[in-house]
């Protein structure tokens, strides 16, 4: 990276925007009667509109010049190429191999990864196919009618917002679960209904050390044993991990063991068998259309021009908002229920990858990096804090997600939907100035004195940014789609950013700290000197507490 040319052209966008900061998006639309056209691309039957955003033109050529002083396309080819992206754990981000259905190889220190790959995918599609159809039955031969997956983050975030994104996909004879929590609140809900003798449990975890996941698996196969004996764990138990040697102390079957690789991220790997929840929920054809919805995404990131492509046009809007507008957060508002983890999901995906103080050498950032990801559906949202969005303090860029054509019957209820997705759009654009809020209340009868008492909490400024991802029904391609963009659309923004958004060591040190605290936490009359005194408090506040 030229971090000169990086700098002037972060120099030339600040310069940009006190030129336009005075002007509204609405007189850009009236200026260009063809605003929509000139500011959206289409992916197939996937739309994606940022023309209600402040920018023109001009706006894009700067960044687009940023992308080049970052070498962007370099940073991209590199990617693809199995370059060692990953610094600081020395690897490749290459879960683009596990959705490659190019015929193309894919290089991983020289040598092919496609086999290997190809071969896991077939050993999932198998399985998955074999438990469905009822061929892999329970220890007392009964069919499985429930799928626990037990994993975290990563393990556990993507299958278990794809399977319900995709529920109208899934059969009804076999149930998708998903625990992740500690909490013992959370296996023991989802236990409490399930039978044992028909449930088999996927134990996910790309390290097999996961404090979390292990406690959690750990629960689960004394529950398996209690009902069945000891030797039914090796019919109930399935595993997705890299680490196969930690995998056969648990006592699952070599055959019922799925691998991955360490250059697939935790976040990056529901491509993977870690995705074998979701085929089996779905089917592994169904599985297989998501994984090429992906490659149809990898196929327009690596080789459409940057004017063009979306993702890098949806890292560089953010990259606008976040630097050059200072707007903290990124609201992502899905106008379709079944995509409710959708925010979850990403906020991993992004918040993980992009929430980070120093550059690739270890330099403390120049300019703030990852935004703040939050969002909820629509139109749930809208009665929660779109407030916020429309006359709050901060602005809020926001991406909305809403399907041409629902996946169920009901037609007028998915009118109501798609009208509720662009009347916040659209509010947020217009907003309302103070004029047409007093012009409203004239009209309503109001008197002077309350007109203009009223008149400012009516009042909405506007010119809130938000972008819109239009596609034509949630099904496992689009769905692959959406993921992919946003996968890309990160990765583009850590180009920008100069960051490495393939590690995580961040959360490293609250696990330290667990381990630390853990025993202080059993033991009653452990020691809890060295504490800090908020910390001593509430151990001993809680001890007191359990001791009545
Ligand atoms: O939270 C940190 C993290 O390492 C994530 O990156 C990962 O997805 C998650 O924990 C689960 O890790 P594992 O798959 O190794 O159990």
């Amino acid at each position: 990276m030229d971090r000169t040319a990086v700098a002037a052209a972060f120099a030339a966008l600040e310069a940009h925007r006190v030129e336009i900061a005075a002007r509204r998006t609405v007189e850009f639309f009236a200026e260009d009667q063809k605003r929509f056209e000139h500011f959206s691309v289409r992916l197939d039957d996937l739309l994606y509109d940022y023309s209600k955003n402040r920018l023109t033109k001009a706006t894009l050529g700067h960044l687009f010049d940023l992308a080049r002083a970052a070498r962007l396309e370099a940073r991209r080819e590199a990617l693809f190429s199995g370059d060692k992206v990953n610094n600081t754990e020395d690897r490749p981000a290459l879960h683009m191999a596990l959705r490659n259905f190019s015929g193309e190889p894919v290089l991983v220190d020289g040598a092919d990864v496609m086999p290997a790959v190809e071969a896991e995918r077939a050993k999932v599609a198998a399985f998955a196919a074999a438990v469905r159809g009822g061929a892999i039955r329970g220890a007392r031969d009964d069919n499985f009618t429930d799928v626990v997956n037990i994993g975290i983050g990563g393990s556990d975030l993507g299958p278990a917002m794809a399977a319900r994104a995709l529920s109208p996909f899934t059969s009804p004879e076999l149930r998708a679960h998903f625990v992740s929590n500690v909490d013992g609140a959370d296996i023991a809900d989802t236990l409490a209904a399930l039978d044992p003798a028909r449930t088999l449990f996927i134990v996910s975890s790309k390290t097999f050390t996961t404090q979390e996941t292990m406690a959690n698996a750990a629960s689960a196969r004394a529950w398996v044993v209690a009902s069945l004996g000891e030797a039914a764990t090796a019919d109930h138990f399935a595993a997705v991990s890299t680490r196969l040697d930690k995998v056969a102390a648990f006592g699952i079957r070599p055959e019922r063991v799925f691998g991955f690789w360490d250059w697939v991220g935790g976040r990056y790997s529901m491509w993977s068998a870690i995705g074998l929840s979701l085929a089996l929920a779905i089917g592994p054809e169904r599985f297989e259309d998501f994984l090429r919805g992906g490659h149809d995404v990898d196929l327009h990131f690596r080789n459409t021009p940057l004017s063009h492509n979306i993702p890098v046009l949806m890292g560089l809007i953010g990259v606008w908002h976040r630097n050059i507008w200072d707007f903290p957060a990124q609201a992502i508002i899905p106008y379709d229920q079944r995509l409710a983890r959708f925010p979850a999901y990403l906020q991993q995906l992004d918040m993980e990858s992009n929430g980070k103080s120093v550059t690739r050498d270890g330099a403390p950032s120049p300019r703030a990096t990852g935004a703040i990801v939050f969002g909820e559906p629509g139109t749930n949202s809208q009665h929660a804090f779109f407030q916020l969005l429309h006359q709050g303090t901060e602005v809020v860029p926001v991406d909305f997600l809403v399907a041409a054509e629902p996946i169920h019957a009901d037609e007028k209820h998915h009118e109501l939907l798609v009208a509720n997705c662009l009347a916040q759009s659209e509010a947020l654009l217009r907003g309302r100035s103070e004029w047409e809020a007093r012009d409203i209340l004239r009209a309503q009868g109001f008197s002077a004195a309350r007109i203009d008492e009223l008149a400012p909490h009516k009042t909405f400024s506007g010119d809130r940014p938000s972008s819109t991802l239009l596609y034509r029904r949630l099904d496992p391609r689009t769905l692959g789609r959406i993921v992919a963009l946003y996968e890309h659309k990160v990765f583009v923004q850590s180009v920008i950013w100069d960051i490495n958004p393939f590690d995580q060591w961040g959360v490293e040190l609250g696990k330290e700290l667990c381990n630390r605290l853990a025993p202080l936490v059993s033991d009653a009359s452990a020691d809890l000197a060295g504490l800090d005194g908020s910390t001593a408090g509430l151990i001993a506040t809680r001890r007191a507490l359990t001791a009545s």
